[in-house]
């Protein structure tokens, strides 16, 4: 398995580059020096040689390639919060160098949460002029259904797909797509893709024109949704996600449903080959943080309970002090005065 993407680590600025065996994260000064000059590319250690070619046609898209990357590791840390496994395996280089996610549903989300943040950032970036060789999608135009008029400018998701494609999915390919574990990578690849084009084609924003804003005429374009929509869907396909294995069909290996009672699984949906480990203690070795120290609801059900999250260690309790704006005043005009109120709340954490 490889799979590989860049990441901002965000008090460093370090461009990180995963992949697996040992994901590796390198310090890069920033991306300046590549975008000034693309035979800087071959310097940015961890690139793939067939990101570097991708990297060097199109410079200019690696600063949004870092943007998608950032979106997606955002949106990881925030749909796993308050699960065991909270995604924060990005953020450091000795946990990552460990594999104890790969091949499982965590493994799937990640794969596809950033082959759809590199697909959304360079879509945006193109769609603000930033890049040369993509402009706005053009196709939608003329007169609606409903009556306006199409702006001719709406979000071309078909360009940062494409490079999405050839960014993530092709070093990938390069390692031969008879092992399961690519299959799997780009299953999952494609599915992040899948969902973002098909929340895409939802979103319509509109201006209005004509003597003081009386909306004579209305031009309207399509608009991606705000990532976290992505991250929803794809949060749900973890939750659903198949359990599948290998199986040689003619010359082809396929991955198939683990049992047969299992629905078959779309294009749409992610795929895994391992059950995931428990995430309980602490291993670096296969870099697990564990859950020790982590906040817990205490009267929760479900996986950010302390029972759950825990792993039925227990918990630590303790009051913190929080301070609130509270007592807030309009004055005419215009301000908001507000006393500070402090109080005590009681928090939990893991043993
Ligand atoms: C979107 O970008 C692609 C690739 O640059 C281009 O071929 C296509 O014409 C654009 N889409 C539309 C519908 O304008
Ligand atoms: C995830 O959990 C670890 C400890 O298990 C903690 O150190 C880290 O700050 C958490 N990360 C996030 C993004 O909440
Ligand atoms: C803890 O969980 C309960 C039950 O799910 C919920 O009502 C409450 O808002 C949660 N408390 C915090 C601090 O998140």
């Amino acid at each position: 398995m490889v799979w590989l993407y860049v990441v901002l680590v965000p008090t460093q600025h370090v461009l990180a580059v995963t992949c697996h065996p040992g994901w590796y994260l390198a310090k890069q000064p920033s991306l300046r020096a590549v975008l000034q000059d693309p035979s800087a590319c071959e310097g940015l250690p961890g690139l793939l040689e067939e990101q570097v070619r991708v990297c060097r046609r199109r410079v200019g898209a690696m600063e949004a390639v870092k943007r998608g990357a950032e979106l997606a590791v955002e949106e990881c840390q925030h749909q796993f919060q308050s699960r065991r496994w909270n995604c924060s395996m990005l953020q450091g280089l000795q946990v990552f160098g460990k594999v104890a996610i790969q091949g499982t549903r965590e493994s799937a989300f990640i794969h596809a949460i950033s082959a759809a943040g590199v697909a959304f950032a360079v879509t945006h970036a193109c769609s603000r002029g930033e890049l040369e060789k993509c402009g706005c999608d053009r196709k939608i135009r003329g007169v609606s259904a409903e009556g306006f008029q199409w702006s001719g400018c709406s979000d071309n998701l078909s360009y940062g797909i494409a490079f999405s494609q050839a960014f993530v999915d092709n070093p990938e390919r390069s390692r031969g797509t008879s092992s399961s574990r690519v299959l799997m990578n780009l299953h999952n690849n494609e599915a992040g893709r899948k969902v973002s084009a098909l929340l895409a084609h939802m979103k319509v924003e509109c201006k209005c024109h004509g003597v003081s804003g009386s909306c004579e005429v209305r031009t309207c374009w399509k608009v991606m949704p705000p990532f976290r929509k992505v991250g929803n869907v794809l949060k749900e396909k973890f939750e659903g996600a198949t359990e599948v294995h290998p199986k040689q069909v003619g010359s082809r290996k396929l991955l198939v449903p683990k049992s047969s009672r299992f629905k078959p699984y779309t294009a749409h949906d992610l795929v895994y080959l391992l059950a995931s480990p428990d995430f309980c203690n602490r291993d670096p070795r296969r870099g697990v943080f564990g859950t020790s120290g982590r906040r817990c609801n205490r009267t929760s059900p479900a996986m950010d309970g302390c029972e759950l999250l825990c792993c039925g260690r227990g918990f630590h309790s303790a009051r913190e002090e929080v301070v609130e704006r509270c007592s807030c005043k309009f004055r005419w005009c215009c301000s908001v005065k507000c006393k500070q109120c402090r109080h005590l709340v009681e928090t939990h954490s893991c043993r």
